[in-house]
């Protein structure tokens, strides 16, 4: 019988025992790059060279991909680098993917910059719509379907096990980027994705000290390959590893990351029901409120409802500059997911790449990650931003200042 099957517990052990050499409880951090070999080729642990493997990062993935009940995982060096090196593992010129149309500015510049000009095409939909998605899927040539949710920022609920039956139909990978909800509040594999992708910088790593991204692979093959060994094969030939003070950082925060998202959650759903009702304010989008169209979806597929709050306007887009340049605590700043409050103008930051295009933010909308201060003091610093945007009529005229 397994020692262990609680989240936390798998969090503070799998991947992560203590050093059989000196009994360190924590183990080391394997600061090398290369192994010495007992004879040509004969490896003492088999490590030869920390591109192809290293303890530390190995301790990282293993407990990663307990996490999310997966057959392995992968550590880039930050979740871009895990996006590109998954879609080049899987994707051939020609094809195809259907892409969530909400979702992270970059990972729309790295399928249209990057992977535009080798030929892979692509169609952005609504992740809320799955007769959109069907429709969207062209049999033959798309060969992975690519969603966010939460979706950033929008924080639309997209309905994973109706994704995943689209792509399976089609012979297409689901991949689901679980960077807003964390393997705490959502399991994508269990519901029938394929691969998960994190940016590791986010929740993960939870302390904004750290770049890095993962892939984790359910047991499945794909084009005649299991996935676990494509993958691994493009992370050893592409190179682009998390090194292992990266590895070590992310897997130290992972161990917590269950005691954090609790925290998370819960100054979030308070902020989210005290901001809705806030003069100037026209919109709350958290999946946790009730009247968030996703709400019942995401009460069945998350455990909870995350971390993150965006906020629309009614004084449009200079009152929501205003109060994301008002707040004090609230750093303004891209990136989330840490153990301290970010404020978040995204139409010109995290998502400025898509900027003029039908995937454009809208220009009211302030995020919020959502810290683990006390709520107290999160609520002071936004009501004292809140009174800073107060004269903005609605076309974002200041009426008196
Ligand atoms: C949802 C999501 N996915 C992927 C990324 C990319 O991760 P990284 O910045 O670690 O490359 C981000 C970064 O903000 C993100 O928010």
């Amino acid at each position: 019988m397994a020692l262990y099957a609680g989240f936390n517990t798998t969090a503070v052990h799998a991947g992560q025992e203590p050093d059989p050499l000196t009994g360190a409880v924590i183990p080391p951090i394997y600061q090398t790059s290369t192994f010495v070999q007992d004879g040509i080729n004969v490896l003492r642990a088999g490590h030869e060279y920390s591109r192809g493997s290293n303890p530390t990062r190995n301790g990282f993935e293993t407990q990663l991909a307990a996490l999310e009940h997966g057959t392995a995982a992968f550590a880039f060096a930050s979740g871009l680098a895990a996006e590109d090196a998954l879609l080049r593992a899987v994707l051939r010129p020609g094809d195809h993917i259907v892409l969530g149309g909400d979702g992270y500015g970059g990972t729309n510049r790295l399928i249209n910059g990057l992977l535009g000009p080798w030929g892979v095409a692509n169609t952005a939909v609504d992740i809320t719509d799955l007769a959109a998605v069907a429709a969207a899927v062209q049999p033959g040539n798309t060969a992975v379907l690519w969603v966010e949710t939460p979706s950033n920022p929008l924080l639309g609920i997209a309905d994973l096990a109706g994704w995943a039956k689209l792509a399976h139909a089609a012979g297409a990978l689901l991949v689901v980027d679980n960077t807003f909800a964390s393997p705490y509040l959502q399991r994508p594999l269990d519901l029938g994705a394929d691969v998960v992708v994190h940016s590791t910088t986010k929740y993960i790593g939870g302390h904004s000290d750290v770049l890095g991204g993962a892939v984790v692979v359910a047991d499945r093959s794909f084009r005649g390959r299991e996935l676990a060994e494509a993958v691994g094969y493009q992370q050893f030939a592409g190179g682009a590893v998390a090194g292992p003070q990266d590895c070590y950082l992310a897997a130290r925060g992972l161990k917590t990351l269950g005691l954090r998202m609790e925290r998370h959650n819960s100054n979030a759903q308070a902020l989210a029901e005290w901001l809705r009702d806030k003069p100037g304010v026209a919109e709350v989008l958290y999946p946790g409120l009730p009247e968030h169209p996703g709400h019942a979806l995401a009460a069945r597929q998350m455990s909870g409802f995350g971390g993150i709050v965006s906020l629309r306007f009614a004084g449009g887009a200079a009152a929501a500059r205003a109060f994301a340049e008002s707040t004090r605590l609230f750093a303004l700043s891209v990136s989330l997911g840490g153990v301290e409050s970010l404020i978040c103008y995204c139409s010109e930051m995290t998502h400025a790449s898509v900027r003029g295009t039908g995937l454009a933010v809208p220009v009211d909308l302030v995020r919020l990650s959502v810290g683990v201060e006390d709520l107290v003091d999160l609520q002071a610093d936004l009501a004292h931003a809140l009174e800073r945007t107060r004269g903005f009529s609605s076309n974002g005229v200041m009426l008196h200042a």
